[in-house]
């Protein structure tokens, strides 16, 4: 498949999504979000694929955004009726099984930010700039934003970013827990991948399982969620991997995964 907007590749196991259009800071324009759904929809049933590294092309930016020049179109009613029965690509991500790693370099503002926070692990580097910055365009975020971000800071945190449009550097992203890591700006996709790729060595069955009991079961009360756990753990019971990891660990040898 050929796209226009993003950049998708796939290297033992470890799928890059390059959010591609530099020459505006990777702004999201139609055409991306729509590559973007297609994208992560067909990842959700794309065993082959055992995590994903997100990121933006160039130096200078993860991406700014909702792409500004497209909200001075009119929209007409038909197009809000449309936009309405559209799927929005943050909510296909929440379906995918594959832990999902973003690799943030400059700036992640508005809906950038929003497609980070849709991630499971966010990486920085020390050149970020994060921030909900709608409320400057007078409007607020509608990818997600206001659920996931309190959801990740707490309340307070996401009020005093979503009601400012403080632009946060890396430091303090770090320090609210917003991003998992800094690392230097060169470094920040290196990282990611490296990451993704010890992640992608792990039996892969258990891989998708671990995401699982913790994304669901934080939405659960505590006792469906260890529940969950329960019987997500038996189930890995059954699989030959868990034979194999013991095996191998007994023998002093690197395991060999099947997937089965
Ligand atoms: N949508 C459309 N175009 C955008 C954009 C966006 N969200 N963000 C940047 N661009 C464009 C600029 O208009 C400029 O285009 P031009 O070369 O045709 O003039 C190009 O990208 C480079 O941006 P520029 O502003 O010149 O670079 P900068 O380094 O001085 O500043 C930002 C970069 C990201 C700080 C600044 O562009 C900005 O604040 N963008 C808006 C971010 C935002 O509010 N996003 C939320 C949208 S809901």
């Amino acid at each position: 498949m050929s796209w226009e907007a993003i950049r998708y590749e796939v290297t033992d196991g470890v799928a890059t999504v390059t959010l591609n259009r530099p020459d505006v800071h990777n702004a999201m324009n139609d055409v991306m979000r729509r590559e973007l759904t297609s994208c992560f929809t067909a990842l959700v049933t794309d065993d082959d694929v055992r995590v994903v590294v997100v990121t933006g092309a160039g130096e200078r930016a993860f991406s700014a955004g909702a792409d500004i020049r497209e909200f001075v179109a009119p929209t007409g009613a038909v197009g809000f009726r449309e936009h309405r029965k559209r799927l929005d690509f943050r909510q296909v991500m929440d379906r995918c099984p594959q832990p999902i790693i973003a690799a943030i370099r400059g700036y992640a503002f508005g809906g950038g930010l929003e497609l980070a926070l849709a991630c499971d692990i966010r990486f920085a580097g020390d050149d970020a700039r994060l921030g909900l910055t709608e409320i400057d365009l007078a409007i607020i975020p509608g990818g997600g934003g206001t659920q996931r971000l309190p959801r990740l800071v707490g309340r307070g945190k996401a009020l005093e970013m979503i009601l400012s449009g403080v632009r946060l550097p890396a430091a303090e992203a770090l320090a609210i827990g917003l991003v998992e890591r800094v690392v230097p700006a060169a470094e920040v996709l290196p990282t990611a991948l490296a990451f993704a790729r010890t992640l992608a060595g792990k039996a892969p069955v258990a891989l998708r399982y671990a995401k699982e009991a913790v994304v669901k079961g934080r939405g659960l009360p505590l006792a469906d969620g260890i529940r969950l756990e329960n019987d997500l753990a038996t189930l890995l019971r059954t699989t030959e991997d868990r034979v194999e990891g013991a095996r191998a660990f007994l023998e002093k040898r690197p395991p060999k995964w099947t997937g089965r």
